[in-house]
């Protein structure tokens, strides 16, 4: 198996079954040090740099919580206007990271670019983990949320999965390479706008994965394992800030999942959804046993220190 340590986390393309695996069992062993509240000194010696060139919640605040449960330090940016990235200057890439690696030992970036992060390893002497590029991949919310089903699963083989959304997403660009390293089937239900693109199909064709396309929720439910979502009412990715103007419409019953629609379901079925959401996963599935996005959001703290704890040469 490949070392993590010093390692760049750009993609699941290519990521392996057992570096799965791998990060799993690091996340066991990490995860009383979250759930117990009691930050440790695993990275006391170390700093994190958050370079965030989009909005986030969740990514940017669970690793920095990570790198601050492990011990370690952060500096970073959550604005880029607030940089000479984002004024005047524009500064490339290149030379932003040329500086933000004397400012700490990994830097985790999120960028409307697609590939920017990829772009930014070829300059710093640092790791580099994407924290979401453009429309690209989201690889540390996939590594999330595969450690979530596995948690609670007991396996990731053997299960379908129903991917529903916009499958221009990052997250699902990463989820359908994920998926290529265990046996499952994938069934994608998206607007027709919103589909898996002919160049990514080729891909997943090559990579082996089991996948067909169906419009409507109602056709997938009743022999899905895991309900993996995305919203259809979202912004343009490409954009570093996308404000919302007026009416943004509401997500069809085909993407919506819902009480109604879970009755459908195998009592044992859970939802996953990275969130934030719009309507096409309402609040009364909260209260249902197939909710699991709230693990899901403890475990993005616990994967981001297993990442870091990795990358970082502490866990070898
Ligand atoms: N899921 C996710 O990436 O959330 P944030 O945009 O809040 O980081």
């Amino acid at each position: 198996m490949r070392s993590f340590a010093g390692r760049d986390i750009l993609s699941l393309k290519g990521f392996e079954r057992n570096e799965y695996f791998r990060l799993f069992e690091i996340c066991d062993l990490l995860a009383p040090i979250a759930r117990n509240r009691k930050n440790t000194d695993l990275l006391k010696d170390k700093t994190l740099v958050t370079a965030f060139y989009q909005p986030s919640t969740r990514t940017r605040l669970a690793t920095e919580a990570a790198m601050h449960r492990l011990g370690g330090q952060v500096n970073g940016f959550a604005d880029a206007k607030m940089t000479r990235a984002g004024d005047f200057y524009q500064e490339s890439i290149k030379d932003t990271v040329h500086m933000l690696e004397f400012y700490g030992d990994v830097i985790a970036m999120r960028h409307f670019q697609q590939g920017a992060p990829a772009e930014a390893a070829k300059w710093a002497s640092v790791p580099i983990i994407n924290c979401g590029d453009g429309w690209g991949e989201h690889p540390t919310q996939v590594l999330t949320d595969m450690y979530t089903i596995w948690k609670q699963m007991g396996t990731l083989d053997g299960l379908n999965f129903v991917l529903i959304g916009d499958m221009r997403m990052r997250t699902m660009h990463s989820i359908s390479y994920a998926m290529t390293q265990f046996d499952i089937n994938a069934t994608y239900i998206s607007p027709p706008e919103m589909s898996l693109t002919p160049e990514f199909k080729v891909e997943l064709d090559a990579l082996n994965l089991n996948y067909h396309e169906v419009e409507h929720i109602d056709k997938a439910i009743g022999d899905a394992d895991v309900i993996y979502m995305e919203p259809v009412v979202q912004p343009d990715y490409t954009k570093a800030r996308d404000e919302r103007k007026g009416d943004v419409g509401l997500t069809p019953s085909n993407y919506q999942v819902t009480n109604k629609v879970m009755k459908k379901a195998k009592q044992s079925s859970i939802v996953l959804h990275s969130l934030p959401r719009m309507d096409e996963l309402l609040p009364e599935v909260d209260f249902t046993r197939h909710a699991r996005y709230w693990e899901e959001a403890f475990n993005g703290v616990v994967m981001r220190m297993a990442l870091l704890a990795s990358i970082l040469g502490k866990m070898e």
